[in-house]
């Protein structure tokens, strides 16, 4: 079974996914006139669910529209539930990754989704990324939420594709060389 664990995330030149105050207006207020998704659309259409932190489930939670046509799979050790208005969209997991991985799996979902800064590192400390694809916003933040943080080896990956958006973002594709 082909089984993948994708991430599609933007940083700031500086490695940031969220800045000091954990804000991504930066990001949302990028101008884009032409509403350009920077291919997320054909991303998603490979997913089958979505896993995500706690953090970014709390802040996609306080969206006025509710982002995803998959199911999401929110990562969290200290919720207890998750909240009635969103229970028919996502499901609360915790435990070992790798146990969680198997269930989800069991569930029938294959690609999957991974989002958030410290469920993407944790995924890493693991091993179980298999593809990138990183959209670099030319912003110094100077501070804030880093995508990448501690690891005990070099995991190497392979630029597999790099595109330009709006003439100033650039997207590089990243998968896992095994
Ligand atoms: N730039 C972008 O494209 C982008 C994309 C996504 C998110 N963001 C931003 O990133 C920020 C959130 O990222 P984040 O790094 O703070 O956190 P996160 O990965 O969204 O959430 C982390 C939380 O998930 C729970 N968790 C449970 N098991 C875990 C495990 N094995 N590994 C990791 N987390 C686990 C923990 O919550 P408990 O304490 O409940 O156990 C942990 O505190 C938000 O500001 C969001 O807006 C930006």
């Amino acid at each position: 079974m082909n089984q993948k664990n994708k991430v599609f995330i933007a940083t700031s030149l500086d490695g940031y996914i969220a800045d000091r105050n954990g804000e991504i207006d930066w990001l949302l207020s990028l101008p884009n006139p032409e509403n350009d998704d920077m291919g997320y659309k054909e991303f998603i259409a490979q997913i089958d669910a979505l896993i995500m932190g706690r953090n970014t489930f709390e802040v996609v939670c306080g969206f006025d529209t509710w982002y995803y046509e998959k199911h999401v799979f929110v990562l969290s050790n200290s919720m207890t539930e998750i909240p009635a208005n969103f229970r028919d969209k996502a499901t609360l997991v915790k435990g070992n990754l790798n146990d969680i991985l198997d269930e989800i799996h069991e569930k029938g979902y294959h690609n999957l989704y991974i989002d958030g800064g410290k469920t993407i590192q944790s995924f890493l400390k693991e091993d179980r990324i298999d593809e990138m694809i990183i959209t670099l916003i030319p912003y110094l933040l100077g501070g804030g939420i880093s995508l990448f943080g501690d690891l005990t080896k070099t995991l190497e990956f392979e630029a597999v594709d790099t595109k330009i958006f709006l003439n100033t973002i650039v997207q590089n594709h990243f998968v896992r060389k095994r």
